[in-house]
């Protein structure tokens, strides 16, 4: 899909308390692996809880084109028939990737070192980001890609005959580039090693594992070091998703800013390399409780119990947190806005290139909400209005960014005047039944005219 058709103005006020049980889908991270992971499988896996957002429904569209065979049983049930580990076929169309870097990203590696030629492309926001960190490892296997200038799609990569393993550092904290790197790695011989200096998401790895891969993985003085034998057999699986502890994260912000709020979010993914926004708002003061922890699909999940008790403070947050709430900062910077003094973001420069620059995205549309800010290239510092609360009443680009549009909807559930987002479009990317589920809620979110 590259484009979503007519903009979708949203509005947020200001109303009563949220209170009930909030459902988020499932996980995106884990969902496009799901799909990718079975199309690379001999035999059927099934799924559950699949998100069906627009970013997953492109890549289940891209393994059919690359030759599995992927169906639709009911919401969330899904089933992949797949072709095995360089089993891909040559795809006789572009592969569309919509809105999703993840998807891209993945798909590129998991086709880059078996004998066939694809081309990419997405919509606006997806042709602007920077595919070169995805392609340069790629190029050690063999791989060649031939897009525009800045490394950008569309792109045309043409597979590895031969392919060779690869030891590869990361020079940027990205699962993505990490994940298209093991997964190039299934197809060639020996071992494929990558390190990464700072952990990220370990969905990848996980799920290797799970569909009998060989995976090692060592924490080092370099880092940790993932080191996956080549051209194994993946077994098909059944998958249970969990539900997206980035999704959460909006309910729950709301839930925290919105007095007299009580939330709980059932069956959300806890993992360690996912959890940081949620470590980060404890530090800040909130009423967050974990209970009935448990494990589904080889993931911890536990149901969360959010509840307003006052306004948050400020913090410092770790910059060593960044990896483990990349997609959190939208929301946080949001929260931030309304919490009783300031809050410094560092070490976050990766968000200048996902669906939007969101340090910018954020810092403009606070401003235009009434809220102080100051930025630098990697850092976001806001100063929360507190007690007086956030003037809001201002229309605010969503930048064809879902985590942009959503979390400036939680801001108007506070905000002394409503605050609008031009397009709410993108939120189907992601979380297709926002705008209903925090109704549900109890939050006053509607669609302009
Ligand atoms: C993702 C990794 C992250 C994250 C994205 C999903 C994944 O990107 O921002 O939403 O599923 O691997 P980077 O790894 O590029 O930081």
């Amino acid at each position: 899909m590259s484009s979503h058709g007519p903009a979708i103005p949203m509005t947020a006020r200001r109303g009563g308390p949220l209170r009930g049980s909030a459902e988020v889908p499932g996980d995106k991270s884990i969902s496009h692996r799901a799909l990718i992971f079975g199309a690379l499988a001999v035999g059927e896996t099934r799924i559950e809880g699949l998100l069906e957002g627009q970013d997953v429904l492109d890549t289940a569209a891209a393994m059919r084109a690359f030759g599995a065979e992927v169906t639709r049983h009911g919401p969330g049930h899904w089933s992949v028939h797949g072709v095995g580990v360089g089993g891909f076929a040559e795809p006789e169309a572009v592969i569309d990737c919509g809105n999703s870097g993840t998807g891209v990203r993945l798909i590129m590696g998991a086709m880059a070192t078996t004998p066939i030629t694809a081309t990419f492309t997405g919509d606006a926001s997806l042709n602007s980001r920077p595919m070169g960190r995805v392609t340069d490892p790629l190029a050690l296997f063999g791989a060649r890609a031939f897009g525009r200038s800045g490394g950008r799609l569309p792109m045309t990569v043409i597979g590895a005959a031969d392919p060779v393993p690869v030891r590869y550092t990361l020079p940027v904290a990205s699962a993505q580039v990490k994940s298209a790197v093991l997964l190039a790695g299934l197809n060639a011989p020996g071992q494929t090693v990558v390190i990464e200096p700072e952990p990220t998401r370990d969905h990848t790895e996980r799920m290797l594992r799970g569909f009998g891969a060989e995976v090692a993985v060592e924490d080092t003085s370099e880092g940790r070091v993932i080191t996956l034998t080549g051209q194994p057999e993946l077994r098909p699986q059944a998958v249970a998703v969990p539900r997206d502890p980035s999704s959460a994260a909006f309910p729950a912000c709301a839930a925290l800013m919105v007095p007299g709020s009580d939330v709980r979010i059932p069956g959300v993914s806890q993992n360690p390399t996912r959890n940081g926004l949620y470590l980060t708002l404890r530090d800040m003061g909130a009423d967050i409780a974990f209970e009935n922890p448990h494990e589904e699909g080889g993931e911890p999940v536990a149901d969360l119990r959010l509840r307003h008790g006052g306004a948050l403070r400020g913090i410092e947050v770790p910059p060593d947190r960044a990896a483990s709430m990349i997609d959190e900062y939208p929301v946080l910077a949001a929260l931030a806005g309304s919490a009783e003094g300031t809050t410094v973001m560092r070490g976050i420069g990766e968000l200048r290139v996902k669906e939007s620059d969101r340090i910018d995205a954020m810092a403009r549309g606070l401003e235009a909400c009434g809220v102080r800010v100051e930025e630098t290239r990697d850092s976001l510092t806001v100063h929360g209005c507190g007690g007086d609360g956030v003037p809001g009443g201002a229309t605010v680009e969503s930048r064809l960014d879902h985590r942009i549009a959503m979390s400036f909807l939680c801001l108007g559930l506070v905000a002394r005047d409503p605050v609008t987002v031009d397009d709410a479009g993108p939120i189907a990317t992601s979380f297709p039944v926002f705008e209903a589920l925090m109704r549900d809620l109890g939050a006053d979110i509607r669609r302009d005219g």
